[in-house]
């Protein structure tokens, strides 16, 4: 790592769960952006980890968590995150993070916790296999998972902004108690991308544990295979190529194309005027597997 001896440099951190392999949404909202910053934030020391403590807050089965764990990490790196200026580990190696996240617990509330939006959304869709006490924690860890190395900058997708202000307020009222102690941290989002949607149901966030889903593309899929779960992607019956309130299908698909081909929603509305959504989806998967295609070799070079 390019430090220079005896002076600490700014930190950004972030993790992503090893739930299934990443998807679309994840690199997208997450993984693009951490390379992107990581090009131009050049002051700035990279902290990335594995979070499998979080990943344990729902069932998993032990050996396709340690694959999904080669897999993250193999990601990272395969997604452009360069070694020399990355501290890459994780999570349930380093001890303190568990440490700090009971000491977090012990300054958050009941209520607090119970507004999470994606606790709850867990909860509907943890119903039948009941629900951890873990889980409802989660935010506590994630808490203590960023304050632990004060870290200045927390590039994360649009789900995680609300966890993040947890995260404030939880450093803030630590700080006000016991004198100063953790750097509060602020939140990246991307600007283009930090919600991708669903294909099948696109008022719902894309995410890598619905496994089964074929709205979800996920980024060691077949090529092929995103090809064809971008044709099938739902629609409209307007048959415009537009960005508008409503149309949720659209405005997802072309929310990619721009993230995959730098193009503004109005150069892709002016690209695409008069041609049907079948042209449309068609340009859409060749962006995403043009933007894939090189992550998977490398990704294939790397877990070999
Ligand atoms: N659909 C998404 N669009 C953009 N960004 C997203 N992220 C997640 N989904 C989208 C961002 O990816 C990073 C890693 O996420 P995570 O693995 O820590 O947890 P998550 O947010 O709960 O992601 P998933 O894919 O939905 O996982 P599961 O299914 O296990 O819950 C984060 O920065 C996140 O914002």
């Amino acid at each position: 790592m390019n430090t220079t001896q005896n002076v600490k440099r700014p930190i950004v951190l972030s993790g992503v769960k090893p739930t299934g392999i990443p998807t679309l949404g994840n690199y997208l909202g997450a993984l693009k952006n951490f390379a992107k910053l990581q090009n131009e934030m050049t002051e700035y020391d990279f902290y990335i980890f594995v979070a499998d403590l979080h990943a344990i807050t729902v069932p998993q089965d032990p050996k396709e968590l340690k694959q999904n764990i080669r897999n993250v990490a193999a990601l990272y790196l395969a997604c452009g995150l360069e070694p020399e200026r990355l501290v890459l580990f994780l999570q349930s190696e380093v001890h303190a993070h568990a440490e700090l996240g009971y000491v977090m617990q012990s300054i958050s509330y009941m209520g607090e916790l119970e507004r999470m939006t994606q606790f709850k959304d867990k909860v509907a869709k943890n119903a039948t296999q009941g629900v951890t006490s873990a889980l409802f924690t989660y935010p506590a860890l994630m808490a203590a998972d960023i304050l632990l190395y004060d870290a200045k900058y927390v590039p994360v997708g649009d789900d995680q902004k609300q966890h993040l202000e947890l995260t404030r307020d939880l450093g803030t009222r630590f700080n006000n108690r016991f004198g100063n102690t953790f750097v509060i941290p602020e939140c990246l989002v991307t600007k283009q991308g930090s919600r991708i949607m669903d294909l099948q149901e696109p008022t719902k966030k894309m995410s890598k544990s619905e496994n089964e889903n074929k709205g979800c593309i996920f980024l060691l899929e077949p090529l092929n295979s995103i090809k064809k779960k971008i044709k099938s992607a739902v629609t409209d019956s307007e048959a415009c190529v537009r960005y508008a309130d409503g149309k949720d299908g659209i405005n997802n698909l072309m929310t990619i194309y721009s993230c995959c081909t730098g193009k503004s929603f109005e150069e892709i509305e002016k690209e695409f005027d008069g041609k049907g959504y079948g042209d449309f989806k068609t340009a859409v998967g060749e962006a995403v597997v043009k933007e894939l295609e090189p992550i998977q070799t490398k990704y294939k070079e790397l877990i070999n």
